[in-house]
């Protein structure tokens, strides 16, 4: 038996999404996106989490900013202390200020900008006791330092070198938080890790979830869980079996519109950590 626990979401509707750049492998401006069809897909997974009991809170998607609805590239939230945004891409770089205002808006004072190069939970991952920070394609390895001293929690680095799993979210998810006595429960995908970070993961969670290729293909680590409800892209099959005989309870939900620009159910849900 697995206790979720209830959680505070900040999600960015796709109103204005498109695919009119590319800056990784999934985003091809000649395969046609539907517009509708990703506003519905976004509605019905935060329909999910409200179903489940979480709070999920909407922050005013703006026009020319078409990847604005992966909210969680935004901001790392803990203890209700924020560290914003700076973003790789020129095409993205105008997100980081929605997102400081928004917080600032909601009775947020403890707010930093970083200085280096920084895609927030696309590449921070909080397991409870640490935060994994990933590097290779977008966050600046110098922002991991960097969070390390604004949010006062201990960083792990973590090299990516597959160019489809660009963001740490892509390749990783926590299950259930750390305790006192264990380490947090994750999923990844191995091959998506350097070498040496792959045997990071296996000395600090020898009992993880690895999932296979094909449920890493169809961005299967992209998933929010509550401790016991998984939300994860429904093709991920194998990877919800594997979860299901663990004592989670698998939610998929379809995507398929928002895995155009390369982004999944996590990449849309910023997590607002009190
Ligand atoms: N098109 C977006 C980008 O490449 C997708 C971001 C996905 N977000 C995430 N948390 N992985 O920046």
């Amino acid at each position: 038996m697995r206790f979720p626990t209830p959680r505070h979401y900040l999600m960015c509707p796709p109103r204005y999404f498109a695919v009119d750049y590319t800056i990784n492998p999934w985003m091809d401006p000649s395969v046609p996106v539907d517009p509708e069809l990703a506003m519905a897909q976004w509605a019905a997974l935060r329909e999910t989490y409200r179903r489940l009991g979480h709070t999920v809170d909407e922050i005013e998607p703006q026009p020319g900013l078409p990847d604005m609805v992966f909210a969680a590239n935004s901001g790392t939230v803990i203890d209700g202390r924020v560290l914003g945004a700076r973003f790789r891409a020129a095409q993205r770089a105008a997100e980081a200020e929605h997102f400081r205002r928004w917080f600032l808006d909601h009775g947020y004072r403890d707010i930093t900008m970083p200085t280096r190069i920084n895609e927030a939970e696309g590449d921070f991952v909080w397991t409870g006791r640490e935060l994994l920070a990933g590097t290779g394609f977008r966050t600046d390895p110098e922002a991991h330092a960097e969070a390390q001293e604004v949010l006062g929690v201990p960083v792990v680095s973590l090299r990516l070198t597959d160019p489809r799993y660009y963001h740490l979210d892509t390749a990783l998810f926590v299950l259930s938080e750390a305790s006192d006595t264990a380490p947090a429960q994750l999923a990844y995908y191995p091959e998506a890790f350097s070498p040496g970070s792959r045997r990071v993961l296996e000395r600090m969670f020898p009992h993880a979830v690895r999932a296979d290729t094909p449920d890493a293909a169809c961005l299967g680590l992209n998933g929010v869980c509550d401790g016991c409800h998984v939300v994860l892209p429904a093709e991920a099959e194998r990877l919800a079996d594997q979860l299901a005989e663990l004592g989670y309870e698998p939610v998929p939900v379809d995507v398929s519109e928002l895995r155009k620009a390369g982004g999944g159910p996590k990449c849309c849900t910023l997590e607002i950590r009190k």
